[in-house]
């Protein structure tokens, strides 16, 4: 299987509005060795369903009804989402919350990805059993310090961590920038990476 690319849209502007259809058009159009998956912004899912598979920013804990304001994993699925991000470090959810949000997604036959900033975290989120952990530093995220250069070994110790659940994968994020920083990503035994400014903000050089 391909190494997963997680796009992040987040609210930049170039994933915003009729932009974030074109930029999705142009992340399609690329000949690119890992499988392209956009994280749109909620009002865009839709549209960008139709030409990459997406994932959510965030979900919440309910259902179909009564909720205004809320996202309903049930609307996630029906827009064309494939899987949620929860618990982003710019979008933390409880714990005991994220557990029961957990379960509506899995309900909706949604794929989870939840986020950890440290091993700790990764060690609690694990009991969660989701589809993959994403470690990402808080600190590192939008920055020009890949965490592949950062904290390689906290990589490496996470990979390792992660293995143990079977069908737990690892996904690395925060500062990734260039190339080689995915490559080491990968070597050290993610399955993919998610990344959001070297993207959004990056010339069509950078995208490629
Ligand atoms: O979800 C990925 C994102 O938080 C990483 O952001 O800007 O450091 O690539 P960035």
């Amino acid at each position: 299987m391909k190494p997963l690319a997680f796009i992040n849209f987040k609210t930049y502007p170039q994933g915003s509005g009729n932009k974030s259809v074109a930029f999705a058009k142009k992340l399609k159009k690329i000949k690119s060795p890992y499988k392209i998956i956009a994280v749109p912004q909620l009002v865009n899912l839709s549209e960008v369903s139709k030409h990459l598979p997406v994932y959510a920013q965030h979900a919440d804990c309910v259902q179909l009804g009564r909720n205004t304001g809320y996202v309903a994993p049930k609307s996630l699925k029906l827009a064309g989402c494939q899987g949620v991000f929860l618990n982003h470090s710019e979008h933390k959810i409880p714990f005991r919350k994220l557990s029961a949000t957990i379960k509506e997604c899995r309900k909706v036959n949604l794929k989870v990805l939840v986020f950890a900033g440290s091993l700790s975290a990764i060690n609690k989120m694990l009991k969660l059993n989701p589809d993959y952990i994403a470690y990402e530093p808080a600190k590192l995220v939008g920055g020009k310090i890949s965490v592949t250069s950062a904290n390689p070994k906290v990589i490496s110790k996470a990979a390792a961590l992660v293995k143990k659940k079977k069908k737990v994968k690892l996904i690395v994020g925060a500062g990734v920038h260039s190339k080689s920083d995915v490559e080491t990503a990968l070597l050290l035994g993610a399955s993919g990476i998610a990344v959001a400014s070297a993207i959004m903000k990056g010339t069509d050089k950078q995208i490629q």
